[in-house]
């Protein structure tokens, strides 16, 4: 057992598993060895994954692990904003309202979010469903207003009516239509 391993067992509050080492080890394999702190991405992933978040005692295992300072395993979380710093809903919508997007009803179609959804940007609905926030550019600006869902599926040209398809059908999804 690594000493990072031992540490998460003692701490006992991250709920890092050997399963999740195993796969920590999986990425480290494929880089050089002065080389593993390259794997830090694929590490938060997994956390992300199997957590939904990822928190700051992840964080701390991932550094331990790979031999970084806790710092700069957070600078990548908080770079990339595929990776969720607190749980979020089912559905996580990330509304670009960078520049172009702005100048295209980026804000407005985060606004008719917030309206919709009766939260506020960053926040997630009380049942658990939705988490709205803003992002940055997604390479998409011709498509305005654009937008992610779980980090995954690209959505275009979202005017109010899709926007409202959109959250429409996600509910009836889950039976809340
Ligand atoms: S600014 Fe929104 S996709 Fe580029």
């Amino acid at each position: 057992m690594s000493n990072a391993e031992a540490k998460n067992q003692t701490a006992g509050s991250t709920a890092i598993t050997e399963a999740t080492f195993a796969r920590f080890a999986r990425e480290v394999a494929k880089y050089p060895s002065e080389q593993k702190q390259s794997a830090v991405m694929a590490c938060l992933s997994i956390v992300q994954q199997e957590q939904g978040w990822v928190s700051t005692a992840s964080e701390t295992v991932i550094a331990d692990y790979l031999g970084m300072a806790q710092i700069a395993v957070h600078e990548v979380t908080t770079f990339y904003n595929m990776y969720n710093q607190q749980p979020t809903g089912k559905y996580k919508l990330n509304v670009c309202t960078n520049l172009p997007c702005q100048l295209r009803d980026g804000q407005k179609a985060l606004h008719h979010l917030e309206k919709k959804l009766g939260v506020a940007m960053g926040e997630t609905t009380p049942d658990g469903l939705f988490t709205l926030q803003q992002c940055e550019c997604l390479g998409a600006c011709a498509d305005s207003p654009v937008m992610l869902v779980n980090d995954r599926t690209m959505c275009s040209f979202m005017d109010n009516d899709k926007l409202d398809q959109l959250v429409d059908g996600l509910r009836a999804a889950e039976g809340q239509a």
